[in-house]
């Protein structure tokens, strides 16, 4: 049942001056009021500060019971959308408001609250400056030819800047002519899975935690993704064997789970691939932002004819840019090349721009403020916790833009409804579970995603998440 009502409005400046359309769901007249207040909310049909109506006028509005205003807003109240104030009547907070990104994805219709879900970017810190000024130096001076098609690889002037920038900050070992350049981590994928298929692969073997979409990659061309366990030591590589042909890892900072790939099982994957001329797929998204020690090297430059590295700009510069690059053994160059196809599909102007801007310098002083950032905010989300609930931390090492806050068994879905309540859109790790993998192994968590939320709203968002994990936690009891 859905009826939707208008408040009538009012004349006094900051009350609800213009009239609200309540769209009322549902049966359970004071619920559906509460969600869809809370809606309004959220959309900003109701911005921050607003005096809501006498719980006597909006009931009159409304037709409904002057109790069922009252409850309703004292709900809202204990959820943090609304403060009341002695004398001064009811208004919605602004700790509500600021948690609200800007709904940047169309699917999101409706007016859905952004969050802290992997995936979910903000980059309020985006180099917009630095970005202009290597742009402007590349328009200003790249011969004529620059401004064709381009080489189906990627442009030389990036491969080259790369290779140089992969050796010093991730100790891979490549020329340029084995970086190919792609439009993000999942056409680089796409391509090494045909090229792996044309070569006879058939199966892959990949963490028992990990993105659907990338799952999806490998089987959408005929590939089998048997699941590799993780624990908190990384991927189980000590179980990979004779019937796959590779293996997607994510031995800097697994995803989603944080934990590193320790050091008895990167020699483990080695040994698998040299063993049985299998292909260790090294996904390095995050290889960059590493907080605790210096980071450990790429397992690439340890056997280059054994790993294929894949790097990307998503989380240095800009998901926006979809440009990333893969370092391919030499034997499978051809093989990749070919599944790419005769003509670049990557911006070349793009490419020269990254180029430059790696050059300069630019690349590594943004992932250096980038990487304060998150640290910081690794910390003060480790302090809200043992605030809120100390019995709770974080797993996973220090690293990366998401962190994962271990819970009890059983808490996930209660724990992200209790966020959801508020506003906060999170993801639980079950939603990256391997859908084969063994039960045995589930671990229960939040992942919070640090680069989706601004630093204007970072301290709203986790009043928010704290206030959900205690309110949990009493419900719980
Ligand atoms: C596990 C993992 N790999 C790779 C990437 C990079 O993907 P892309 O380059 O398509 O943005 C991401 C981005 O979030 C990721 O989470």
């Amino acid at each position: 049942m859905s009826n939707t009502r208008t408040t009538s409005g009012s004349s006094k400046p900051h009350e609800l001056g213009l009239d609200l359309l309540v769209e009322l769901k549902g049966s359970r007249v004071r619920a559906g009021l509460t969600e869809a207040l809370r809606e309004a909310i959220r959309s900003g049909r109701l911005p921050a500060g607003s005096r809501m109506p006498a719980s006597r006028m909006l009931a009159t509005d409304l037709g409904l019971a002057r109790s069922t205003i009252t409850e309703c807003y004292g709900e809202l109240i204990a959820e943090g959308w609304l403060t009341a104030r002695q004398g001064s009547g009811t208004h919605v907070a602004n700790v509500a408001q600021q948690a609200i990104a800007t709904p940047s994805d169309p699917s999101r219709a409706g007016g859905e609250i952004e969050g802290l879900a992997p995936g979910a970017a903000d980059f309020a810190d985006f180099p917009r400056q630095q970005w202009l000024a290597a742009a402007r130096r590349v328009l200003a001076s790249a011969p004529y030819s620059a401004f064709g098609y381009g080489d189906p690889g990627g442009n030389l002037h990036l491969r080259t800047a790369l290779a140089g920038y992969l050796a010093r900050v991730r100790g891979v070992s490549a020329g340029p002519e084995q970086i190919i350049i792609c439009s993000g981590f999942h056409h680089g994928l796409g391509l090494m899975a045909r090229a792996l298929r044309a070569r006879g692969a058939e199966s892959v073997a990949t963490e028992s935690y990990g993105l659907g979409l990338y799952r999806d990659v490998l089987t959408e061309t005929g590939l089998r993704i048997p699941p590799l366990a993780v624990d908190e030591r990384g991927a189980r590589t000590d179980e990979l064997d004779g019937t796959v042909d590779a293996a997607l890892l994510t031995p800097a900072h697994q995803f989603p789970t944080g934990a590193a790939l320790s050091p008895d099982r990167r020699a483990h994957a080695l040994r698998w691939a040299q063993r049985t001329g299998g292909l260790i797929l090294e996904d390095d998204y995050d290889g960059e932002f590493r907080y605790d020690r210096a980071p450990v090297a790429a397992l690439q430059g340890i056997d280059p004819d054994h790993v294929a590295y894949f790097g990307t700009a998503s989380k240095s510069v800009a998901p926006a840019l979809r440009v990333a690059w893969m370092v391919v053994p030499r034997r499978l160059v051809p093989a990749v090349l070919a599944a790419k196809g005769a003509v670049e599909t990557v911006s070349v102007i793009d490419q020269l721009t990254l180029a430059e801007f790696i050059a300069s310098g630019a690349f590594d002083r943004n992932v250096r403020l980038r990487r304060q950032n998150y640290r910081r905010r690794r910390e003060q989300l480790t302090a809200t916790l043992s605030d809120s609930s100390p019995a709770y931390r974080l797993i996973g090492m220090q690293a990366g833009l998401q962190a994962v806050i271990a819970l009890p068994a059983g808490l996930e879905s209660a724990t992200l409804q209790a966020a959801a309540s508020r506003g906060l859109i999170m993801s639980g790790l079950s939603e990256f579970r391997h859908p084969d993998a063994d039960r045995a192994g589930e671990i229960d968590g939040l992942v919070v995603n640090f680069s989706a939320i601004s630093d204007s709203a970072w301290p709203s968002t986790l009043s928010l998440l704290g206030s959900a994990i205690r309110a949990n936690k009493l419900a719980t009891r």
